[in-house]
């Protein structure tokens, strides 16, 4: 079964797409067949793996409702990139009906052929959003440790996933909510933000923390995933830890 997972969060710089980019690496050197979706007009996931958008982008599948564009960056692990020109399909696409299943109809053709497909989101709960949710089973929440605010914003999309969204999608569940940015020189706020989330998410909080640091924000300027770029850094186990956690979270079911 192919586990579909958005990785989100209302809020910008706290994480996604970092996490989508590393963590799919991760699941794909358990030799786990992966996709990760740039499903953001930013593009950055597109530019943090270096990628060139010469042969479409997740905005011709929005458009077209055809396959989305794969490039393959290893046998494990693909990317479908995008570009600025998804910003318009917001306005484009809000007079057709389906316009929440869009990304869902193009995901479909070639969903079989992996066993782990990662979307990673603007930050905003719009029309991306919702149809990296409608397309999801599961859904990943990224909260910036170093941030008192870190839990208004994960709050907004559980709330989101869990009342609006059951109408159109009742199978989608909470896959956990990650901390990233942790700091732990930063005692009061890191651990204010910590307990909180513990207090209010005792189930959905990954125990693996990511922690800040500087490789991560290094690695995209390479176009590299972090287990290209630093494999032995504490920044390659971080996410090394996390795909472990979520594939225990999963069950570590049948796969490719
Ligand atoms: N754990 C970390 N330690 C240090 N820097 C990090 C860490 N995680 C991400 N970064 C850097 O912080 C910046 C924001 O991260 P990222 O792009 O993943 O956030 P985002 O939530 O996807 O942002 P946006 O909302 O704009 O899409 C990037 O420059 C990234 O390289
Ligand atoms: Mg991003």
């Amino acid at each position: 079964m192919t586990e579909i997972i958005a990785v989100l969060n209302r809020k910008g710089g706290v994480g996604k797409t970092t996490t989508t980019i590393n963590l799919g690496k991760a699941l794909s050197l358990h030799k786990k067949k992966v996709l990760v979706i740039d499903n953001d007009p930013q593009a950055n996931l597109t530019q943090g793996l270096g990628l060139e958008a010469d042969g479409g982008t997740v905005y011709d599948a929005y458009k077209t409702g055809g396959p989305l564009p794969v490039i393959e960056i290893d046998a494990y692990f693909h990317a479908t990139p995008s570009s600025s020109l998804l910003e318009t399909i917001q306005n484009e696409a809000m007079n057709d009906l389906d316009w929440n299943y869009k990304l869902l109809d193009a995901i479909e053709p070639i969903r079989a052929q992996y066993d782990f497909i990662l979307i990673d989101c603007p930050p905003s709960l719009g029309m991306l959003t919702a149809n990296a949710l409608t397309s999801a089973s599961r859904y990943i929440i990224t909260a910036q440790s170093g941030s008192a605010y870190s839990n208004s914003g994960v709050e907004d999309v559980k709330q989101l996933a869990d009342t609006k969204l059951k109408r159109i999608n009742k199978d989608i569940s909470c896959l956990g909510i990650l901390l990233t940015f942790h700091d732990a020189k930063e005692k009061v706020v890191a651990s204010v933000v910590y307990k909180d989330l513990q207090d209010n998410y005792p189930d959905e909080l990954f125990e693996t923390k990511i922690r800040y640091l500087t490789l991560l924000k290094q690695a995209p300027y390479a176009g590299m995933d972090i287990f290209s770029y630093a494999p032995s850094s504490n920044a390659a186990k971080d996410y090394a830890a996390l795909s472990k956690e979520v594939l225990k979270r999963i069950g570590n079911g049948k796969f490719h």
